[in-house]
């Protein structure tokens, strides 16, 4: 079956680990090998492009943390909401996306108020129900959870992000096509897994032991069948491939020294809501 999804990518040419705003960029700073990063998103281009039509991003000079295209922002239909970043030191970015997304015909909406968002780092689409899965407390506000519902007209659940090594909800979750949930429990606080519980029923849930959540398995590309990610045990791999997933490994780790990974360094262009058909 041919794939129309549709992926923004952003060459790294200019990564590094420059600053320290989350705990794995401890004791990273400057250890980052470019030209290995370089190789290794190739490489994950590469496997993507089987799967999805990769659209580029021009790199800029003093944004090291641009190719994580994630946390560009979020996009529905033809609707972008630009990021509004936690930290100064990725704030350049924002002009940056925003006029990409202008230049491509975006409708380019700002989140109402002044909460922090971080786009599709922490925003995540249901694969099977037509809901936003946000999560919060680290770098996005729980404001923006309502004002992101307000603005596209989707119903969005806030997750409470607990742990600080999963700062980002697609550090930890990640909804998968056949309505499978890939997600690492302990990151979250109890009322986000009750939440996530009361809409995925046990069957559907994928849980991810803490070996392979620290490898960023949950930092995964779903396209179609396919799971692209980081490195999965073989625990994980089964439990995929018994829930009709082919996995596929590709080794990020110059990213992770960023506290990023397979997922963090994609962005959907091609959004849309599924029709609420009830889970398989
Ligand atoms: N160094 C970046 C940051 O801390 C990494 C972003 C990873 N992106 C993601 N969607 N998890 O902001």
């Amino acid at each position: 079956m041919a794939s129309h999804a549709l992926v923004l990518m952003c060459p790294p040419v200019h990564f590094a680990v420059d600053y320290v705003i989350n705990p794995w960029m401890q004791g990273q700073l400057g250890q980052a090998d470019r030209r290995r990063a370089v190789a290794q998103w190739q490489a994950l281009r590469v496997v993507l492009a089987m799967h999805a039509d990769i659209v580029e991003i021009a790199p800029e000079p003093g944004l090291p943390d641009m190719p994580f295209t994630a946390n560009a922002g979020l996009v529905l239909g033809r609707t972008f909401v630009p990021s509004r970043f936690r930290h100064a030191e990725r704030r350049g970015e924002e002009a940056a996306f925003s006029r990409w997304f202008e230049h491509e015909g975006f409708d380019v909406r700002a989140l109402p108020g002044d909460s922090l968002f971080e786009g599709a780092g922490d925003a995540l689409f249901d694969r099977a129900e037509p809901r936003l899965w946000v999560g919060y407390g680290h770098r996005t506000d729980l404001a923006a959870v309502s004002a992101l519902a307000r603005v596209l007209h989707v119903e969005t659940i806030p997750l409470a992000l607990a742990d600080a090594r999963f700062y980002h909800l697609d550090t930890c979750f990640c909804p998968l096509s056949r309505g499978h949930l890939l997600y690492f429990p302990a990151a979250f606080d109890a009322a986000a897994r009750a939440a996530i519980e009361a809409r995925v029923p046990a069957s559907r849930r994928i849980v991810v032991e803490e070996a392979d959540a620290l490898a960023f398995a949950c930092n995964a590309v779903n396209l179609g069948n396919v799971v692209v990610l980081n490195r999965a045990g073989a625990t994980l791999r089964i439990a995929l491939e018994n829930a009709g997933y082919r996995v596929v490994e590709t080794p990020l780790d110059e990213f992770l020294k960023a506290g990023g990974s397979a997922k963090c360094l994609t962005l959907r262009l091609d959004e849309v809501l599924p029709v609420s058909a009830g889970r398989l």
